[in-house]
């Protein structure tokens, strides 16, 4: 359960070049663009406006900052992680590592949380906007073919509605990408680039063009006031009071921390660089400057955004609005190039997802060479491509994006990505424990201060997150070292080389 690859052997793997490893083509601005294209999707899209509405109103964009900072600690980690062990299986690899084999498996257990259902969470919302595209063709789908069932639906003209059978189009897009991703990742390369430029366009554009329709009425109070707040500081109410009688989050300080937890989801994705370590053309290099890059870029984009989102309209214009940049564009007198947006919107979540499935099967293909997962996870088509993966996540996915009501889905990866993110941190503090002197090409600057406080941030954003999501985090972590227990260990490769003598470089 403990036997530890040995660093060197990680990195001699990587370095191979020619028949069967990974080509070195991307670029350090390729590796940024990488990171963006995971990046941007329906955490500003979508969350935005949701985020302003029921916590933090206008202040949404100190949201955002605060997320950010907390990014920026587990990105300095995952940053020096990547640098030094830069293979494809990322979070995976660098807990396989350090803590040991089984630690790798739970981390990369939970990496399908925020990989596979960070798909399943997108594709449910690009559903909303691709409904709202159809209207370029004079129809919209029936409601029922729109929402996943088991759930209310408070849409954005007041009404509840309850009767949602499926998602259907969240099923059709991700059957799409999936099969796209089985054809060949030159070509999914190639759309995703299209989309991250489609992408950043429309982000610019918004910020752009609704900077001069933005009424500074919009953003006073800029923090409204939670009224649990004052009465907390008068000394009127307890302070699991404040908790108990649900005032926390609901604006004020309170409100922008809340709401920070909410907009996390906005950042996912800057670790999915990581898993093109072995494509870097330098790794040492270009790592740290596609994670750092692309969330320093990302965050500018996200707090100017946010300021023109909530400048444009009431925030509570945006309470159950799963469009709200359409709600804040309707408002500028750019009425003709609304429907432009939403296609290039639908552009950018595609991307997301496309990125996600293609993160996902890369740790589960590593995984499984490890001889941790069976086989099949592993086998390539003649494109080269983990083609029985891509099919077995398609009908996970779908199964999630097409039954699984949002917030609920968007909570687990949360969960999951802070779990893992956690992990990460942790690690770097155990390998300049252990291995003081391998070689760093990027330090994380302040250890152990970063890590630690890396470690504080995610964990106090995983508490904010609803009591649910840790009971199915704990279920899906049993079902997890269950399949270690009864496949994994058996069959781990590492296990097999160190028992029989094989492999001396990988020890406890
Ligand atoms: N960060 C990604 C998004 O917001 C997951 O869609």
């Amino acid at each position: 359960m403990w036997y530890k690859k040995s660093i060197s052997k990680l990195v001699a793997e990587a370095e191979q070049s020619g028949e069967g490893t990974l080509k070195r083509t991307l670029s350090s601005r390729g590796l940024v663009a990488l990171g963006v294209g995971a990046i941007i999707g329906a955490g500003l899209f979508s969350l935005t406006g949701i985020a302003a509405a029921d916590h933090a109103g206008p202040a949404v964009m100190l949201s955002f900052i605060i997320a950010a900072v907390g990014c920026a600690f587990a990105g300095l980690c995952y940053a020096e992680f990547a640098s030094m062990i830069p293979v494809a299986g990322s979070a995976y690899t660098y807990s396989y590592a350090t803590m040991g084999e089984f630690m790798a498996w739970i981390i990369g257990w939970d990496l399908v949380l925020e990989y596979a259902l960070a798909a399943a969470t997108v594709a449910a919302s690009w559903s909303q906007y691709f409904n709202e595209a159809l209207k370029i063709f004079g129809f919209t789908l029936p409601k029922e073919l729109l929402y996943s069932p088991w759930v209310e639906h408070h849409l954005s003209d007041g009404t509840v509605f309850s009767g949602g059978m499926v998602n259907l189009p969240a099923i059709v897009i991700v059957c799409l990408l999936s099969l796209l991703l089985m054809r060949g990742t030159q070509e999914s390369s190639f759309v995703n680039n299209i989309l991250v430029v489609l992408k950043v366009a429309v982000v610019l554009l918004f910020i752009a063009l609704g900077w001069q329709f933005i009424d500074p009425a919009n953003h006073t109070p800029f923090i409204p006031v939670n009224e649990g707040e004052t009465l907390l500081k008068n000394g009127e109410i307890g302070f699991f009071d404040f908790f108990k009688e649900g005032y926390f989050g609901h604006y004020g300080i309170s409100g922008v921390l809340r709401a920070a937890g909410v907009v996390f989801f906005a950042f996912i994705g800057f670790d999915a660089v990581s898993t093109a370590a072995q494509e870097a053309k330098d790794p040492k290099k270009g790592m740290p400057i596609g994670i750092i890059g692309s969330l320093v870029i990302c965050t500018i984009l996200y707090v100017l955004f946010s300021y023109v989102m909530t400048g444009l309209a009431p925030y509570t214009d945006f309470k159950g609005d799963a469009k709200p940049v359409a709600t804040a564009f309707g408002k500028t007198g750019y009425h003709f190039l609304n429907t432009a947006m939403i296609v290039t919107i639908l552009a950018g979540y595609t991307s997301v997802i496309l990125v996600m499935l293609l993160g996902q099967s890369r740790v589960f293909y590593t995984m499984s060479k490890d001889g941790l997962l069976p086989k099949i996870f592993s086998d390539l088509s003649k494109r080269q491509t983990p083609w029985k993966t891509n099919l077995i996540f398609m009908v996970f996915v779908s199964v999630f994006a097409g039954f699984v009501p949002v917030s609920d889905l968007g909570h687990m990866v949360s969960i999951g990505t802070l779990l893992a993110f956690t992990l990460v941190c942790i690690g770097v503090l155990v390998l300049r424990k252990k291995n003081p002197l391998a070689e760093r090409p990027f330090k994380t600057p302040f250890v152990p201060l970063v890590p630690i406080l890396g470690i504080i941030v995610c964990v106090a954003m995983m508490a904010s997150l609803p009591l649910e999501s840790w009971e199915r985090l704990a279920i899906w972590m049993i079902i997890g070292v269950s399949v270690y227990f009864l496949y994994g260990k058996k069959h781990s490769v590492l296990r097999k080389e160190i028992e029989s003598g094989e492999s001396n470089g990988s020890g406890r």
